[in-house]
């Protein structure tokens, strides 16, 4: 039975808020020249936040001789490349006690993971913000992961595995009322983070136009993790690699120059790095 827009959004009401000191960091990270001053001074008001940092820092990962006590050092010894993973982690946590995460939930982290790897690089080579399209590319999907834990893992799953309509986007408004771009506008939106990071939500399914704003980088960047293998439904068929490459429009010929498998196995270095925190 279909379920009303209203209802969706009261169940999406209902989910457990996100902490917003790790929002306001992941924020301030999107920022190249960010002090570590900030940083410490954001991160000292979430006392839970704050020992995750130490915790991270004083792993097996850095392998330190001796503690770390001070929450300055440790940020700068963990640094931006593990902070931000480390950060949306945290931001996570009440959905990580969720009942019926695993699987799915891994997949869509993944996902997101991979999306904000592949953003970064992607910014590098478009000369954009990397920090701002890191945390785009984490956040991009959000929506999907705030509509499954709304109405059910299953039921979303279900949904999205079906083979009519053709777009998930459209099965998710057919059956929810709403689809995860929307949601993940709305949230983004909700949280006060900066405009360009909810459009790049609102717009990560449309098609490739080849104009150079931030939504249509992180639109190659979420088609290009699901065409490596890191996408957030497996039971939904994603364009393989060359599928990806032949339906970049013009204007991105060093996008056709890329490699798969050499891209493939260090994002997965990297999100197994991760996963270490
Ligand atoms: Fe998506
Ligand atoms: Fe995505």
């Amino acid at each position: 039975m279909p379920t009303a827009a209203s209802e969706t959004l009261a169940a999406l009401d209902q989910l457990p808020p996100f902490p917003p000191v790790a929002l306001r960091m992941l924020d301030a990270l999107t920022r190249e020249e960010v002090e570590t001053q900030e940083l410490v001074q954001l991160a000292s008001a979430d006392p839970v936040l704050a020992s995750e940092i130490l915790h991270a820092a004083n792993s097996a990962l850095f392998g330190l001789p001796r503690r770390v006590k001070a929450l300055q050092h440790a940020i700068v010894l963990v640094g931006r490349n593990y902070l931000r993973p480390l950060l949306f982690t945290a931001a996570l946590r009440a959905y990580l006690k969720a009942p019926g995460r695993s699987r799915v939930f891994q997949d869509w982290w993944r996902h997101s993971l991979a999306g904000a790897l592949l953003a970064d690089g992607l910014a590098a080579a478009c000369r954009k913000s990397r920090g701002e399209a890191y945390t785009a590319g984490l956040l991009h999907d959000i929506g999907r992961l705030a509509l499954m834990m709304a109405v059910g893992a299953d039921q979303y799953r279900a949904v999205a595995a079906r083979r009519a309509p053709a777009s998930v986007l459209e099965r998710e408004q057919e059956q929810f009322g709403i689809d995860h771009c929307q949601v993940g506008k709305l949230l983004l939106e909700k949280w006060e983070l900066p405009r360009e990071l909810a459009e790049a939500s609102a717009q990560h399914h449309d098609s490739f136009r080849g104009e150079r704003t931030l939504a249509s980088l992180i639109r190659l960047a979420c088609s290009l993790a699901a065409a490596l293998g890191f996408a957030t439904e497996k039971s939904n068929p994603s364009p393989n690699f060359e599928d990806w490459r032949a339906a970049l429009p013009e204007g991105l010929e060093w996008a056709q120059r890329l490699e798969p498998e050499p891209l493939r196995k260090t994002l997965e270095e990297r999100i197994n790095a991760y996963s270490q925190i």
